[in-house]
């Protein structure tokens, strides 16, 4: 379950990244701390690179980037050779500052503003995914006769992912893209590709998120393409491309049981080559938007305990340096964490503690409940798993500064983000408006 523990942590009884001992990384960086290993990110594009190919099908792997975007980040991905999903100005901005190339960026999001769709016109955007019939009135209101873009409707085929409803995107109350049961929506892929300066390029569906059954994935690429089937029969129209967008699941804790191999992606790829056949059309490029199973488990997060409490009622509390305005999975989705004393590794794990932070709320719990050794002031805790929208979710909460991210790799830290100070939080804050 310990990721990083390697052959020097047995001898020193120390966590390790990257080369690293944990704790002098905390010596020189200071906690709350974000730490990720670079080489696991780039093994995760490349493995998703490798494995995401048919022979008979066009690919491309996608990453979303709002699972982490650092500048770094952007400049990771385009290095792994991954096209960028975003879904806002700043997220766009970001990838621009990283000099991330235009064309290979995927825009989404269900309200785009009309600042939004300028600035990704201005930019060059390859690719919009278009969610309703307003956004098209928008977007074509912004139109010069110059404007190339291809457009990918975002559409909801109803999809149950057995997953948190928070993260369950295509169920058929889903706020996302319209659905594939209203006939309205082939009238809106009409209006896409009677638009000049539009490509109608095809779909894309999302059906949630810490997915963890194949036949959610397979029952997807069936349904959409069924309805490519329909655009077809109904409009003579030639889907070139379908996005299944991301959610492959990853483990958190040992009960989580995330797929293993590539079998899902290549079953997946196969299902569609197979309707195809079956519904006699031209094989569509397919393209995945994996975010979570990029970066999640490349990152963990170094807390420093101040004290452990034992609560009149007998409950256990150990109190680190952090809160919830670092790490809200647990507070949002009931989000379950392992996490280990990193200086003292080889000491028994063997009592329950809650791990919180200094938030002024009951609800800022990072750990509900983990086994730790008894947990001493000085002590450093590690948080498992917690690349993925925790960085990306962060907030100044009670007015704590976010802490720095740091890549290591190859006995080397570079610090990707740096760790705010008291005047970033009073930047924008005006002194004389009384
Ligand atoms: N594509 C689209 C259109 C999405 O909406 C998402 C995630 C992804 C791809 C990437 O999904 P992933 O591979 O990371 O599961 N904050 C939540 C997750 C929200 C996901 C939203 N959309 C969490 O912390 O669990």
């Amino acid at each position: 379950m310990n990721y990083y523990l390697t052959q020097d942590t047995t001898q020193t009884g120390i966590l390790t990244m990257g080369g690293l001992d944990v704790v002098s990384l905390v010596k020189r960086f200071g906690t709350p701390l974000y730490l990720m290993d670079e080489a696991h990110i780039r093994h995760q594009c490349q493995w998703f690179t490798r494995e995401f190919k048919h022979p008979q099908l066009e690919t491309e792997v996608i990453y979303a980037s709002k699972a982490f975007l650092p500048i770094a980040m952007a400049q990771l991905v385009a290095q792994e050779g991954l096209s960028l999903d975003v879904v806002s100005g700043g997220e766009l901005y970001t990838a621009m500052q990283a000099q991330f190339p235009m064309e290979k960026i995927y825009f989404h999001g269900n309200n785009k503003s009309k600042e939004e769709l300028q600035l990704l016109l201005d930019a060059g955007v390859g690719t919009l995914v278009l969610d309703n019939a307003f956004e098209l009135d928008r977007l074509v209101s912004l139109l010069q006769p110059q404007h190339q873009l291809k457009v990918l409707l975002r559409v909801n085929p109803g999809i149950e992912a057995h997953t948190h409803e928070y993260i369950a995107t295509t169920k058929n109350n889903s706020k996302f893209g319209l659905s594939v049961f209203d006939p309205e929506t082939l009238n809106v892929i009409a209006a896409i590709a009677a638009v000049p300066q539009l490509t109608f390029l095809g779909l894309h569906s999302h059906i949630g998120s810490q997915i963890f059954e194949a036949a959610s994935f397979d029952q997807h690429a069936s349904a959409i393409m069924a309805y490519v089937n329909t655009i077809h029969q109904t409009l003579g129209l030639e889907v070139q491309a379908i996005n299944l967008g991301g959610g492959f699941g990853v483990r958190y804790t040992a009960d989580d049981q995330p797929l293993e191999g590539a079998d899902y992606l290549h079953t997946m790829l196969e299902s569609i080559v197979r309707a195809a056949q079956t519904y006699q059309l031209k094989h569509p490029k397919v393209m995945i938007e994996p975010g979570r199973a990029i970066v999640a488990n490349a990152g963990i997060t170094l807390y420093e305990v101040g004290n452990a409490k034992t609560t009149h009622a007998q409950k256990r509390y150990c109190f680190v340096d952090g809160s919830m305005a670092d790490h809200i999975r647990t507070a949002l989705y009931q989000a379950r964490y392992t996490g280990i004393l990193a200086n003292r590794v080889h000491d028994a794990h063997e009592h329950p503690y809650t791990v919180t932070g200094k938030a002024c709320e009951s609800g800022d719990i990072i750990i509900k409940e983990t086994l730790l050794p008894h947990p001493q002031p000085g002590d450093v805790l590690a948080v498992f798993s917690t690349g993925a929208y925790h960085y990306s979710m962060a907030s100044h909460y009670n007015r704590l500064p976010k802490p720095p991210v740091v890549f290591v790799r190859d006995g080397k830290a570079k610090v990707v983000v740096e760790r705010e100070r008291f005047d970033d939080l009073t930047r924008f804050d005006v002194k004389d408006a009384l």
